[in-house]
């Protein structure tokens, strides 16, 4: 039984982000999606938001589930049992911060071996920032998030304007 760990802010869920959950699902018998609680980046939806928006996204891939952590992620992998971590990789410009957080993490925790998937073409420029930023000013992002998701946006965002 192998296990992977997707941990992310998954601020909302992409469809890039969907996209390497099930190609890892395919490679690993459970990929455990890890939303982190505490990320430095102040979030636009909740953690039981982001959770319920990644589970409906996935919700015909039996393997997948979708949990949260506080916390390091070095500990989460631990608690999770999980073999490895994988990380989506959109170009070489995420690569710096990954590698370095890659190397920091299996310091940390001599367990924690972290792996790329380098993201498919089609959601190379897909970011859930730019995809908050396009839903702030009325744009089109529909082809970039699942279904629930653009409605989420289109909640959220139609709510923040009245105020
Ligand atoms: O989707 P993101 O924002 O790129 O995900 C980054 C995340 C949440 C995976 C990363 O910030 C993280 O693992 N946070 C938990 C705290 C931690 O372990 N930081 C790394 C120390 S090397």
């Amino acid at each position: 039984m192998r296990r992977v760990l997707y941990p992310g802010s998954f601020d909302p869920v992409t469809n890039g982000h969907l996209d390497v959950a099930k190609r890892a699902a395919k490679i690993f018998d459970e990929v455990l999606v890890a939303v982190a609680a505490n990320s430095e980046k102040k979030a636009a939806f909740s953690i039981e938001e982001r959770m319920k928006l990644f589970q409906e996204a996935c919700k015909d891939l039996p393997n997948v589930k979708v949990v949260t952590f506080h916390g390091l992620l070095v500990n989460a992998v631990d608690r999770f049992h999980a073999d490895a971590v994988i990380r989506g990789i959109r170009a070489a410009s995420d690569f710096e911060y990954e590698f370095q957080m890659a190397l920091m993490n299996r310091e940390l925790n001599g367990r924690c071996e972290t792996l790329f998937m380098m993201t498919d073409p089609a959601y190379s420029f897909v970011s859930s920032r730019l995809i908050k930023e396009i839903a702030a000013n009325d744009g089109d992002y529909a082809s970039f998030v699942p279904p629930a998701v653009a409605e989420a946006l289109k909640r959220k965002f139609s709510k923040e304007e009245k105020h």
